[in-house]
């Protein structure tokens, strides 16, 4: 079956149709998908679930894999595969085996290390009937989409991104999650880079900052940085920039985050599991 790459209606991520994440001749196709949309939906294929290895490979195409961060428990990697980040509720002899509430807020994961995240690869393996949704931020769109003014007020400057301050909003509002060492939280440093980015791989100028990580623009003072950040996420937050994601089981979505933002809706985790394993690929420093 030939490979397909459908649009989603009206959105700028795209389906990937016919492609198997576990083999080899597809990649390039994927890839230039991937390019194109910043968030790529690979439906399942006859290998449900893909096994770990293959996904660890697949994931490793993109770029090389980032291992375990400073922001990362070790309980919530995958036995045998640490490359792999369980992100799931359940729970083996009582022991939660996952992070089971990670990214719930607008956030590109790893922005705030020096060399961020390039991309992200999750895939679905039990899924809640109802709730759950992933949102992207199209923020390629989004630099596209910006007044004229807003695009010389942010030109040459940088922001700041740290996981520090989500960290301890997490933990101070009652989070399971298993908690870091000092040692870890200490790591968790500020970093700066710039509000506009090009991105190494298409050339194209994309913005890159969000909500979740981005704490001030460097040089403003606090009102002046906060002003200019809300007119910025105004823009990425248009409906017209971003794409809701409905998981289904065997689901392999790839996302660009040097060019989108995500938001990983709840789910009734009383009543419903979720269980999804995670890859993340070492990107470049922004420039
Ligand atoms: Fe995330």
């Amino acid at each position: 079956m030939a490979i397909e790459v459908r649009r989603v209606a009206g959105g700028f991520a795209a389906e990937v149709l016919g492609a198997d994440p576990a083999r080899d001749a597809d990649f390039p196709d994927i890839h230039r998908a991937f390019l194109d949309h910043g968030v790529i939906v690979i439906r399942a294929q006859a290998q449900t679930p893909l096994a770990p290895e293959a996904q660890i490979a697949f994931s490793g195409r993109f770029g090389p894999l980032m291992g375990r961060r400073p922001s990362t428990p070790d309980k919530v990697l995958m036995p045998g595969h640490p490359e792999i980040i369980l992100l799931s509720n359940r729970r083996v002899k009582g022991e939660k085996v996952g992070i089971s509430d990670a990214g719930r807020y607008w956030h590109s994961d790893l922005c705030f290390e020096e060399k961020p995240n390039l991309g992200t690869v999750v895939h679905a393996v039990e899924i809640p009937p109802e709730g759950g949704d992933t949102l992207f931020a199209d923020l390629e769109g989004a630099y596209a989409a910006l007044p004229d003014d807003l695009k010389a007020r942010i030109e040459g400057k940088r922001a700041a991104h740290t996981f520090r301050k989500h960290y301890l909003e997490v933990m101070a509002e009652g989070s399971d999650r298993p908690p870091l060492t000092p040692e870890q939280i200490d790591a968790l440093a500020e970093t700066y880079h710039p509000i506009a980015r090009t991105h190494p791989e298409t050339g194209r100028k994309t913005l890159f900052i969000n909500p979740g990580h981005t704490t001030h623009v460097e040089g403003l003072g606090a009102a002046e940085s906060r002003d200019l950040l809300d007119a910025l996420y105004a823009v990425c937050l248009a409906p017209e920039h971003i794409y809701r994601h409905k998981w289904r089981v065997g689901d392999t979505v790839v996302w660009d985050n040097r060019r989108v933002m995500h938001n990983a809706e709840p789910y009734d985790m009383a009543r419903y599991t979720r269980h999804m394993h995670r890859c993340s690929i070492h990107g470049d420093k922004p420039f």
